[in-house]
């Protein structure tokens, strides 16, 4: 078979991230090349997301345009991935016969094979006969459907799946100086939020072991991985029981998962056999200590132990930053949209977390995220006022606030009217957002004169924007490391840096604040070289949630 060029753009969470570098990752090794533009490729792929209209307005615009190019070029073969493809399935198909190949985010390992099915048919009957048109049009379908949630078919579909993160093609560091990596924990979700797509495109939860877990990082790290982000949709909510297992003089035994001795709150439910959150922490944490840095998203407000807080606590390279959303401040709201806690659980568990983390005087400040969606159906003015108390006393360093938006198939499309006019949507996402922008500013001032270990992770925007080289890698594209095939590496640039110019780099602290800082062109370690380093820098100065430093 020619080689093929494929296009591969991203949209959504870390979850199709990752699938997508995964994707790439086989394809890649099957001798697909990779293209930074679509007009270079024969397969052009959108790994999509679903969670608001929005999201997949854009995929909607994306395939418009593919029409047109098929018509230049009838033999483009165009897929679409992911949540959208999940959750719109074959109506999907008959509004945009541009289409060729769907593949749900839990049936990615049989990708290579449809491409491969769809490419053939493609070229073997390239001619102008009808019934050759006709069989060329032929679509390669792989969605989970309603047999995800058969308890049958779960340890199927987990063996199966379990087999696209087994098989990550581990590739040295790419061109952009990457040096982080994801990986997954947990598949799916069983929470079923009143508003959210996700349990029915992405399917049940399942837990993946924790040996494979920890041979994947150890595998990341040989290659010189330093940062490792954990990926779950609740990902506190981790949980692995062992089987038992016959050792080798025959004995049958528990086979038992490296527990956290140090701590005093032992998950009481949780048996030998278990592998809990924090036993899985503390494992990757001692046996892989090459990882400088382990985070871990999207934590759930509810069943967050003390003894994950201890782990974090008293393991150094875990850092100390939670994404956990609240979504709203309103009892009322919680409830209807089955979140599973109230909003006194809530506060209780931010204060709990910053009893146990929260250490500037050691230059680890505890940082926290959030979410939060205005305009939930019946939301009044005191439901939003009590959320505006939330945000206030939860002090995120960074909030993404949306405005609801219904989606098909879940349980409040189908029961409650979206009956919050857009307007009002609007005016309560602006005074959040303003509101977030005082208290991400304030935090950011109290860091001026702090100091942090700082993971450099490349050119400042503002470096890039000088340079034209504003290519982000990670929004919309991924950094495909295959073959070489990252056309225009940003960092490359540097090379051509004049001699007495100083060059602006940015990185995070443990706690997620971006840091900049200059550094010469001609000192003793090259610009080039700071990337993917963990430097120490001082905070100078601060302005919204930038920090500015200097090293030291
Ligand atoms: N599992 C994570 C969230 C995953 S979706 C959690 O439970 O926290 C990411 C965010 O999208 C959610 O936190 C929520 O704020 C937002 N979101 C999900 N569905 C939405 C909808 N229908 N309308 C608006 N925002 C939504
Ligand atoms: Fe969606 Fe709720 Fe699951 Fe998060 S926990 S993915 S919001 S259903
Ligand atoms: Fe979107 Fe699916 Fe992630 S709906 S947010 S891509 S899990």
């Amino acid at each position: 078979m020619p080689q093929k060029t494929v296009y591969l753009e991203t949209f959504g969470c870390q979850m199709n991230e990752l699938d997508s570098e995964l994707v790439a990752g086989s394809l890649g090794a099957l001798g697909y090349t990779f293209t930074r533009d679509a007009k270079d490729a024969d397969i052009v792929l959108y790994n999509t997301c679903s969670v608001r209209e929005r999201a997949e307005q854009k995929v909607w615009s994306r395939l418009g345009d593919m029409r047109t190019a098929k018509h230049d070029k009838p033999d483009l073969v165009v897929g679409v991935l992911g949540c959208m493809a999940e959750r719109d399935g074959k109506d999907l198909m008959a509004r945009m016969p541009v289409v060729d190949i769907m593949c749900g985010p839990a049936e990615l390992d049989k990708l290579p094979e449809l491409l491969d099915n769809a490419v053939r048919t493609k070229s073997s009957l390239a001619s102008d006969d009808p019934d050759k048109a006709r069989r060329r049009s032929a679509k390669q379908i792989a969605l989970q459907g309603s047999a995800s949630r058969r308890s049958s078919t779960l340890a199927a579909a987990g063996d199966s799946l379990e087999s696209l993160d087994l098989g990550r093609m581990v590739s040295p560091i790419d061109a952009d100086g990457r040096r982080s990596a994801y990986v997954r924990i947990t598949r799916g979700c069983n929470k079923f939020c009143t508003y959210c797509v996700v349990p029915h495109t992405r399917g049940a939860e399942i837990h993946r072991p924790p040996q494979h877990i920890i041979d994947e990082i150890k595998a990341l790290a040989d290659t010189g991985i330093i940062e490792i982000t954990l990926l779950g949709q609740t990902v506190n909510h981790y949980r692995y029981e062992h089987d038992s297992a016959v050792t080798l003089d025959g004995v049958l035994q528990p086979q038992k998962g490296r527990t956290y001795k140090g701590s005093h709150h032992r998950d009481a439910f949780a048996g030998a056999n278990t592998t809990t959150f924090a036993d899985l922490l503390y494992r990757i944490h001692e046996e892989v200590p090459a990882i400088q840095r382990l985070r871990f998203v999207t934590s759930y407000p509810r069943d967050f132990g003390n003894d994950v807080l201890e782990v974090i606590r008293d393991c150094p390279r875990i850092c100390r930053y939670i994404h956990v959303p609240a979504q709203t401040g309103s009892n009322r709201m919680l409830k209807m949209m089955n979140r599973g806690y109230t909003i006194e659980e809530y506060n209780e568990f931010i204060d709990r977390t910053r009893e146990y983390l929260d250490q500037p005087e050691i230059g680890r400040p505890l940082m926290l995220s959030g979410d939060i969606i205005v305009g939930f159906p019946t939301e009044t003015d005191q439901d939003h006022e009590l959320t505006k108390q939330m945000l206030e006393r939860s002090r995120y360093k960074n909030c993404f606030i949306f405005k609801y938006s219904p989606r098909p198939g879940t349980v409040a499309y189908d029961k409650i009217p979206d009956d919050i006019p857009d307007a009002i949507k609007r005016i309560r996402n602006n005074e959040l957002l303003a509101m977030q922008a005082d208290i991400s500013d304030s935090i950011a001032r109290e860091q001026v004169g702090r100091e942090f270990d700082v993971f450099v992770e490349g050119l400042s925007r503002r470096e890039h924007k000088k340079r034209g080289t504003d290519v982000k890698p990670g929004s919309g594209m991924v950094g495909i490391t295959i073959n070489g095939a990252a056309s225009k590496a940003p960092v490359a640039v540097l090379d051509e840096t004049p001699v007495g110019e100083t060059v602006q780099l940015s990185g995070r602290t443990d706690g997620d604040l971006i840091v900049f800082f200059d550094v010469p062109s001609d000192g003793p370690t090259k610009p080039i070289d700071y990337i993917g380093q963990m430097v120490r820098a001082k905070i100078t100065a601060a302005d919204r949630l930038n920090l500015n430093g200097e090293l030291i």
